[in-house]
């Protein structure tokens, strides 16, 4: 069943889990979420950025989302991933997605403001759900000293100005995290993440989780994340699958005995996740 953004987190909120969020670009990878949040019996989240967008068309991820989600035993939900534009945000609104994130995160606090509120203005009243981001992420190499977190972390106070200022239903913080993949070990800001959540009962949500720690997903779960986002894990499923159909095959060029292969590899890293999570048995 397709649902909304706001449904499936505000449980999760209430329920003290997180709900995955996974970055689809194809079939196979759309149809390896599915499987794995029906075997886990969890609510998913199915995102696309504009880039996935740009590769395999609206049309094709709206058509190929909407018919999963009909099919689907559990609760999902179409999401634009880092909107940055009020064009591709209406356009995704038009075409069904039931979730958009506007990203003003670059901008300045005032600006990002203005931008999220313009959109979650015609986003609710479409009935479809606004995530924000404030604060930004650093960049997978980055060491962040000290004296720089305030600078680039999410401000608590500022969080509270910016959900109270924009109606958004969810917001992405800042807490040390980085998209793609890490060089080192993440250290995550467990007390600014406790922070937030204390002054804002909100679904808080968690960018550039791929290669964090078990032990760090799981007190972040436990301290009040409710979306989780993961890409990198899953393209790096997807490839390893590929190169071992070659290893074992190299002759091999049917691409059902190539990509069938590469889907069950993500399938598997989604249930390890979901499992991670909590949202097992919460659909
Ligand atoms: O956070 C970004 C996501 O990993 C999407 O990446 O823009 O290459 O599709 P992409
Ligand atoms: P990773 O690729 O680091 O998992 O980040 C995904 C993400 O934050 C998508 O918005
Ligand atoms: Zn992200």
């Amino acid at each position: 069943m397709l649902v909304t953004g706001k449904q499936v987190l505000d449980q999760a909120n209430q329920g003290g889990y997180a709900v995955g969020a996974f970055n689809v670009n194809n079939m196979e990878i759309l149809q390896a979420v599915i499987a794995a949040a029906e075997q886990e019996k969890a609510p998913v989240i199915v995102q696309t950025s504009e880039g996935a967008i740009k590769y395999a068309g609206i049309k094709y991820l709206s058509s190929m989302v909407h018919l999963a989600a009909k099919e689907a035993s559990v609760p999902v939900v179409l999401h634009l991933d880092h909107g940055t534009t009020y064009e591709t945000i209406m356009q995704c609104i038009a075409n069904g997605w039931t979730s958009v994130m506007i990203d003003g995160s670059h901008f300045a606090l005032e600006e990002n403001i203005a931008a999220t509120k313009e959109i979650v203005k015609v986003a609710h009243a479409c009935g479809v759900s606004v995530e924000a981001e404030l604060g930004r992420l650093s960049g997978v190499e980055d060491q962040i000293a000290v004296s720089e977190k305030d600078a680039l972390y999410t401000d608590p106070d500022e969080a509270v100005r910016f959900v109270k200022e924009t109606g958004v239903d969810s917001l992405a913080i800042a807490i040390g995290t980085a998209h793609g993949k890490y060089k080192g070990e993440p250290k995550l800001d467990f007390d600014r993440l406790s922070e937030i959540k204390k002054l804002l009962d909100m679904p808080i949500v968690l960018h550039g989780s791929s290669g964090v720690p078990e032990d760090s997903i799981r007190k972040a779960v436990s301290l009040g994340v409710n979306k989780i986002n993961i890409d990198t894990d899953v393209r790096q499923a997807f490839t390893d699958g590929i190169k071992a159909v070659f290893e074992k095959d190299p002759g091999q060029f049917d691409p059902r005995k190539i990509c069938g292969p590469a889907r069950d590899a993500m399938k598997a890293v989604v249930v390890g996740k979901i499992q991670m999570f909590g949202s097992a048995n919460k659909a």
